[in-house]
């Protein structure tokens, strides 16, 4: 389902990049050092920009979970199915590697990066969408990991992103932007903050 949508939006693949980052700190081999989460980072960059189902076992734990409404979103169009929203996205690396296999390759740029001694790692990222980027958040949690090429495997992801540009960038919403911003029906346009509608709880 969820290939079918971001198949739409054909992109070129961006280039890893090192993100810019926090000062180096000293690590030893139960802490995170500053190479490894950026190397963290760029590898959940690589299963966006770049994805393949070898990286995805090399670089999750079997146990994966992903988080994201804005995923979920996408899945279901901004519809209330199949997926439901406030539930796991993808509930195993299994999963993931299903959803995301199938994907074309998604710009990917790293704008930001934090990390602590045992994870988790946080990015901001953006995504050079036409018409309109798309910019998210990621906290990844991560797990010491001493049997295969990375020390550090994702384990966690919460990952939140703008989903109505990039439901906009599909054509699954076409914004009508010469609406007026101060009508209370009709057309969904150029609004302000201040007069966006007010939604019952
Ligand atoms: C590793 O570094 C952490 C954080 O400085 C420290 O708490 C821990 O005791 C160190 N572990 C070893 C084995 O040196
Ligand atoms: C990648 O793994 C998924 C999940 O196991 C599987 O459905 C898919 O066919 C695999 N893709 C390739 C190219 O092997
Ligand atoms: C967009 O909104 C304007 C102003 O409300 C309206 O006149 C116009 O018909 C709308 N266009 C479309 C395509 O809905």
């Amino acid at each position: 389902m969820r290939s079918t949508i971001i198949a739409a939006a054909a992109f070129a693949v961006g280039a890893l990049a090192t993100p810019t980052l926090l000062t180096k700190r000293g690590c030893n081999d139960t802490c995170m050092t500053f190479d490894q989460a950026t190397t963290v980072a760029n590898n959940f960059k690589s299963l966006i920009s770049a994805y393949s189902n070898a990286s995805a076992e090399e670089y999750l734990t079997v146990d994966f979970n992903d988080y994201s409404d804005s995923v979920t979103t996408l899945i279901d169009s901004g519809c209330t199915g199949p997926q439901p929203l406030g539930a796991v996205t993808f509930d195993s690396r299994e999963s993931f590697e299903a959803g995301q296999g199938n994907q074309p390759n998604i710009p990917f740029e790293i704008l930001n990066m934090w990390y602590a001694c045992t994870g988790p790692v946080v990015i901001r990222w953006r995504s050079a969408q036409t018409p309109n980027i798309v910019t998210g958040n990621i906290v990844m949690e991560t797990e010491r990991d001493t049997t295969g090429s990375e020390p550090w495997l994702i384990k966690t992801v919460y990952s939140e992103f703008n989903s109505g540009d990039w439901l906009v960038n599909l054509g699954v919403f076409v914004p009508n932007c010469t609406a007026s911003g101060n009508a209370a029906s009709g057309p969904v346009g150029k609004k302000v903050k201040r007069s966006l509608p007010v939604r019952m709880m």
